[in-house]
């Protein structure tokens, strides 16, 4: 499986450089290794405890760290930190969660710095396999909404930058995608065809709201 994420990674790295981040649902931590490697300090959260332990076993940088916990409740101080980043994660939270963790991140991020957020946009092939075939996270068209209107009505942060682009999958075989993509075994078969129409080339669209914080 390849992947093209560089856009995003490239832009989120351009903003952490020098800077201590604090990263919510960092999962496995590789998707932003490149951004960690040039902030100040790296600091990755996620409530799965698999996804932790891979992190830490990945983990090469000696700025970056990666710890069990929730974005409901973070463990810092005030104004610990230069950035907070969302990647992926702000839809895959319970709904009474979300504007806590907000809450949360912008209590722990510095006045002059910023709360970001990375969300996938309900539009490309990607998505479109996920919602007729049920594989990967299947059809989250409410939580991607709920959570785009929760970041833009949180009082605390007033928008400085959204950023569109498209990411690509591009996939060996079907045999590749299942091994990256959880899928359910009666769509199989329908779901094969989607993709060798497509040359097992898939897109999706992403988008990166970037927020100061005021009081
Ligand atoms: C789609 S994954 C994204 C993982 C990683 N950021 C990436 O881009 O590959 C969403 C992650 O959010 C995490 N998550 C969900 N609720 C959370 C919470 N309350 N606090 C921290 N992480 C959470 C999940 O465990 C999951 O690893």
């Amino acid at each position: 499986m390849k992947r093209n994420e560089s856009t995003f990674v490239d832009r989120i790295a351009t903003i952490v450089r020098g800077m201590d981040v604090l990263e919510i649902g960092c999962g496995d931590g590789t998707r932003f290794a490149r951004a960690a490697r040039v902030s100040n300090s790296w600091t990755g959260i996620d409530v799965d405890t698999t996804a932790v332990r891979q992190a830490n076993e990945a983990n090469r940088l000696p700025n970056a760290k990666f710890l069990e916990a929730s974005a409901a409740n973070l463990a810092w101080p005030d104004s610990s930190f230069d950035v907070v980043v969302f990647t992926l994660s702000l839809h895959h939270m319970d709904f009474a969660v979300m504007p806590r963790a907000i809450d949360e991140a912008a209590r722990v991020v510095r006045s002059s710095g910023s709360v970001m957020f990375l969300e996938p946009l309900p539009v490309g092939t990607f998505y479109d396999a996920e919602m007729r075939f049920g594989c990967c996270d299947g059809d989250e068209r409410r939580e991607l909404a709920y959570a785009f209107y929760i970041m833009l009505s949180a009082e605390r942060l007033i928008e400085t930058e959204e950023f569109i682009a498209q990411v690509l999958y591009e996939y060996d075989s079907f045999d590749d995608f299942k091994q990256h993509v959880p899928t359910m075994a009666e769509s199989n078969q329908r779901l094969e065809q989607y993709l060798s129409q497509r040359e097992f080339k898939l897109d999706e669209d992403w988008r990166l709201n970037v927020f100061h914080v005021v009081d």
